[in-house]
């Protein structure tokens, strides 16, 4: 099918369903386009947990559809792309979850959202890249135990060096692969051009940048910016939303290894495949669902 017929036919269903489709500021640009919010994980969680839709096409990676359906357990999450996974979610089980904690007893578990939901049925409180640092901030505890990203708990750490954040170490494979000498290269040639990274990224490169925030952080952080030029180090997907709302302004990817491969799976035709049929739907155990759900709400009552 011509993609202008599909897209006709996406938002013909959309309407008759009565179905709303949410994506990631990483997907491609014809997904980001036909999308009725794009966010970061925090915004399309909120997202996810308002809608009066029937239906939620998730246009992401699994665990954002799962935290989609356990915000909105009455309805239907299709996942286009059933094996668009995270990496860094799957470093961790839930049954090593529970041994970590057994190690660490009475110390409460922090879980960033990228991981599943029998993780965040073990969390006592669930964090985005947008929170976390308010979060941690505001626990009583001085300890925490936080899961899965090694790079993020770092951050959190050296900017509340008050706690002690014992960390799990997972990482995501695509900010992982930015090297500090990348930085340091294209700090050369692009002299005083504002860095702005992900704090998924190492630790080596996050201390080198000029802004840390989310996908949706750094978005903010350009509009309210009068630069005219920025180095992007995040999944490149983001430049998308950043040109079209900033033509005056140009982008450069710090890495060109910023590229999530699961973020890219999701075509125009899975999507109408996916609505048309109603497939790839994401079911959750509902015991797993109701503990997740708390750690999940705990988090969307505090932003
Ligand atoms: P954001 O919450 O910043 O959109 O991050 C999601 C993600 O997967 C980053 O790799
Ligand atoms: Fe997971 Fe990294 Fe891809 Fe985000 S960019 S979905 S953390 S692998």
């Amino acid at each position: 099918m011509e993609q202008q017929i599909i897209i006709e036919e996406i938002n013909r269903l959309k309407k008759r369903k009565n179905a709303v489709i949410l994506a990631h500021n990483y997907q491609i640009p014809e997904i980001q386009d036909i999308a009725d919010y794009v966010g970061d994980s925090l915004g399309l969680s909120k997202k996810a947990s308002e809608t009066n839709a029937d239906i939620i096409v998730f246009c992401g990676v699994h665990f954002m559809a799962e935290s989609a359906k356990i915000l909105s357990p009455n309805k239907k999450v299709l996942l286009p792309v059933l094996d668009a996974g995270c990496p860094m979610a799957d470093m961790i089980e839930a049954d090593q979850l529970r041994i970590f904690k057994t190690e660490y007893p009475d110390i409460p578990v922090v879980c960033y959202v990228n991981s599943s939901a029998e993780v965040k049925a073990e969390s006592d409180i669930c964090v985005t890249s947008s929170n976390a640092l308010n979060i941690v901030q505001s626990l009583e505890k001085d300890k925490i135990l936080f899961i899965p990203d090694q790079n993020l708990g770092n951050y959190i750490s050296k900017k509340i060096p008050d706690k002690e954040i014992i960390y799990w170490e997972g990482f995501c494979i695509t900010h992982h692969r930015v090297r500090h000498n990348e930085l340091d290269m294209v700090r050369k040639h692009r002299g005083e051009t504002k860095i702005l990274v992900h704090p998924e990224c190492n630790p080596d490169v996050v201390e080198k940048a000029d802004f840390v925030g989310s996908t949706s952080q750094i978005i903010e952080y350009v509009k309210s910016c009068d630069d005219k030029k920025f180095i992007i180090g995040t999944e490149m997907g983001i430049l998308h939303s950043l040109r079209k709302q900033n033509p005056d302004k140009k982008f450069y990817l710090l890495s060109p290894s910023l590229v999530c491969y699961n973020m890219k799976k999701t075509s125009l035709e899975d999507v109408y495949e996916a609505l048309k049929e109603e497939k790839n739907e994401i079911i959750v155990d509902k015991k797993v669902m109701i503990k997740a759900y708390e750690a999940l709400e705990r988090m969307l009552e505090f932003s």
